[in-house]
């Protein structure tokens, strides 16, 4: 069964409303076409109901940056996945800044998941590993034990609308990136393989995997010729509608419809 490519852009803390909408405006129509390729952008909490209304009718979707588990209550500066509901298909958690800057824990994201699958959302779990984890051999165990924790008590049938992103932090914002061939077989080792023992092969299959980190058009070939990479989470890139319109045209060259073997 072929995954879909799915291909997000985290903005980060970038973007007023205002250009926010400009920028969808100019993006839509340099990527309206590859609906073989989901097409995602995940502007800050400010600007995601004006970016979500001009989405309104397109096939690219939004997506929020987290997610509170509870639906209301006495928790300063929130916003739950029930209150994303209307605006956005996909909420990120995990993100590595929000475990730094954040202390986003691992029982936190959990719960995050549980939330915004009770909402009917899709959550992108964001897992990774620091320089020095890696460096001390410690990448696999890591990313395994965050996988495990962050899908706790999900379903099988979960694994369909679960996307799991694979960012390793030495990565991120630094114009490294691993490659294709190394975060494939972490993806497959750490990620998919957590999925089938956790909840059976047939969700390992349709599990969605991304990898995140210094994504960029010289780069995206190699990391869409990978088995089990099924798209990317993009930081930098994904700003600058040009380079993110030619991540997308490069998964549904790679990946999509447009691939010799689709
Ligand atoms: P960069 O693409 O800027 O490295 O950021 C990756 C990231 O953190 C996406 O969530």
């Amino acid at each position: 069964m072929a995954r879909k490519p799915v291909i997000a852009g985290n903005w980060k803390m970038n973007k007023t409303p205002d250009e926010a909408v400009a920028f969808v405006r100019e993006l839509t129509p340099m990527i309206g076409e590859f609906d073989d390729v989901e097409r995602v952008v995940a502007p800050t909490f400010l600007a995601l109901a004006a970016v979500a209304a001009e989405l309104r009718g397109s096939s690219v979707k939004a997506a929020s940056q987290d997610a509170h588990w509870e639906t209301s209550g006495a928790y300063t500066s929130q916003v739950s996945a029930s209150m994303l509901a209307p605006h956005v298909d996909y909420a990120i958690i995990g993100h590595s800044e929000c475990r730094a800057f954040l202390n986003e824990t691992d029982e936190n994201v959990n719960r995050k998941a549980k939330a915004i699958l009770a909402a009917g959302l899709k959550p992108i779990v964001a897992v990774g590993e620091s320089l020095e984890q890696n460096e001390a051999g410690e990448t696999v165990p890591f990313v395994r034990s965050q996988v495990r924790a962050a899908l706790d008590g999900l379903a099988p049938d979960d694994m369909s609308r679960v996307v799991i992103a694979y960012e390793p932090i030495w990565a991120i914002g630094t114009g490294r990136s691993a490659s294709g061939e190394i975060a494939d077989d972490i993806i497959k080792t750490a990620v998919r393989d957590t999925v089938s023992e956790l909840f059976g092969m047939d969700a390992a299959e349709e599990v969605r995997i991304q990898y995140g980190g210094s994504v960029k058009p010289e780069n995206m070939e190699e990391f869409m010729a990978q088995p089990n990479i099924d798209g990317a989470l993009v930081g930098g890139a994904s700003l600058v509608a040009n380079d993110f319109a030619a991540l997308i045209e490069i998964a549904s060259r790679v990946k999509g419809r447009r691939s010799a073997n689709a």
